[in-house]
């Protein structure tokens, strides 16, 4: 069915004004200030904007579904992540496969690739971590750029033994990387150092979660920047440092931007709004807000924010990593080091940015956009078709009711995870219609759409 959007203010990351958008067979056919029904198919469904943000549909960079980590598995699976998505105004997510160190690296995209296909409700890419690299891990990474669209690699530079990457197969991936013009996401600590920290406060009997920040300080995270700044600007490879949580990285991503290094920056959702003093929660309750890199002092928040502001900082993503509380989270009790790293945020992401950045003063509205969707959709080889409002973009399209209060939390959340890192939060602004490729995915954060009709994204590598 055709779907004509009336009188919305259309927000981009560039622009900001009133008309009306026409779409028909999954795209935007038609912006007009004025389309006169009698001029559209039929069967349309007339959704009317006024008073409302049309905003192009929001891109999650940063998303973990099928997560096999620290000795468990995430919780979500495509439909209830596809769901949660919806629900915030997320039409597309770029989830992490993240194989084993012994795993193949097709097998890899095959096994995160099958779990999707059934059950998105989202349009979805990968960016696929690398983790091992031996000549035929080497021709396998080779193929599926050139023939699975996959145009974004992951390297860990933290969870010694399990996921991170020698610095040899580094310098080496990042030449590959280069040659095939494909963009390395990184995850940027040291893992060594970590280690031996962990070590010297579990020896000292400092084991709860309030001990998870001083083991991988901000220094860390400022280190690996530059050591893995150091290795691109060697290779001359792009680089994007996913979740950057303090300023002491950002400084570092700066300081190889001025030096020239093609690098880009992502703040995720929780390290915006949240800060060190919920992993200190009584009650082993810390646990919940237990993620790396780990939550900051506050003062960190306003380096993010001004970072995002001057463009200085390129996307926001969330870093959604589900687990729950009991029976995974509390698989830590008697050691921090064993606790799920990750807290869930996809369903809040954007309600969170427009509560606590927009409203508050810290972003305008493009800002959002950009962050949230255009830039990832430019970064990740998905821009024009995703990221825009345009005519022959696909029709992602979100309805936001920027005046609307609602209170996130558990009960109103698709995520399977038995805990909410939000809990009793209000936030103001809603998405209340959102569509993917022409069809309503979600209406006022309930699930009205198609499983299974979430489509694998190939893209073309760019950043040669
Ligand atoms: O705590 C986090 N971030 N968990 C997910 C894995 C990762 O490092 O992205
Ligand atoms: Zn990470
Ligand atoms: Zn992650």
């Amino acid at each position: 069915m055709a779907l004509l959007f009336k009188g919305g203010r259309i927000i981009t990351a560039s622009d900001d004004y009133v008309a009306d958008v026409y779409c028909e067979n999954e795209q935007i056919t038609r912006i007009e200030p004025e389309i006169d029904p009698g001029s559209i198919a039929d069967e349309t469904e007339v959704i009317d904007a006024t008073g409302k943000y049309l905003f192009p549909g929001f891109i999650d960079p940063h998303v973990h579904i099928h997560l096999p980590f620290m000795g468990t598995n995430a919780k979500d699976d495509y439909e209830s992540a596809s769901k949660a998505a919806l629900a915030g105004g997320t039409t597309t997510l770029i989830e992490m496969i993240c194989p084993g160190p012994d795993d193949e690296p097709r097998a890899a995209f095959e096994e995160w690739n099958n779990k999707a296909v059934p059950l998105a409700a989202v349009d979805y890419a990968f960016h696929l971590a690398v983790v091992r690299f031996d000549e035929l891990a080497q021709q396998q990474l080779v193929q599926l750029v050139r023939e699975k669209g996959v145009a974004s690699f992951k390297v860990f530079l933290a969870y010694k033994g399990a996921l991170d990457l020698s610095d040899t197969d580094l310098f080496r991936l990042l030449q590959l990387a280069k040659a095939e013009g494909v963009i390395v996401t990184a995850h940027c600590e040291n893992a060594d150092a970590i280690d031996a920290m962990q070590n010297l406060l579990l020896d000292a009997g400092k084991t709860g979660p309030e001990w998870h920040e001083p083991s991988r300080p901000t220094t860390v995270e400022a280190s690996g920047v530059q050591h893995l700044a150091t290795f691109a600007e060697l290779t001359g490879a792009h680089i994007y440092v996913v979740h950057t949580s303090c300023e002491a990285a950002l400084r570092a991503a700066i300081e190889a931007q001025l030096r020239g290094v093609h690098v880009w920056v992502e703040a995720v959702a929780p390290h915006l709004v949240l800060d060190k003093t919920y992993p200190e929660r009584d009650g082993f309750e810390g646990a919940k807000y237990v993620m790396s890199p780990p939550l900051r002092e506050k003062s960190n928040q306003d380096a993010l924010w001004n970072g995002l502001r001057a463009g200085l900082v390129s996307t926001i993503g969330t870093d959604h990593a589900p687990f729950d509380f009991a029976g995974q989270k509390d698989m830590g009790r008697d050691a921090f080091t064993k606790i799920p790293n990750g807290i869930p945020s996809i369903q809040e992401r954007i309600d969170l940015v427009h509560t606590f950045g927009v409203l508050s003063g810290k972003i305008d509205l493009h800002t959002m956009v950009n962050a949230c969707s255009t830039k990832p959709a430019q970064l990740f080889g998905l821009y024009p078709r995703k990221g825009s409002i345009s005519v022959g973009a696909d029709a992602d399209l979100v309805v936001y009711d920027p005046n609307r209060s609602h209170t996130l939390g558990v009960a109103t959340s698709h995520s399977k995870v038995d805990y909410n890192g939000y809990e009793g939060w209000e936030v103001t602004g809603r998405s209340e219609i959102v569509t993917v490729r022409g069809q309503v995915q979600a209406r006022d954060g309930a699930f009205v759409g198609t499983i299974g009709r979430g489509q694998l994204l190939k893209r073309k590598p760019t950043h040669f």
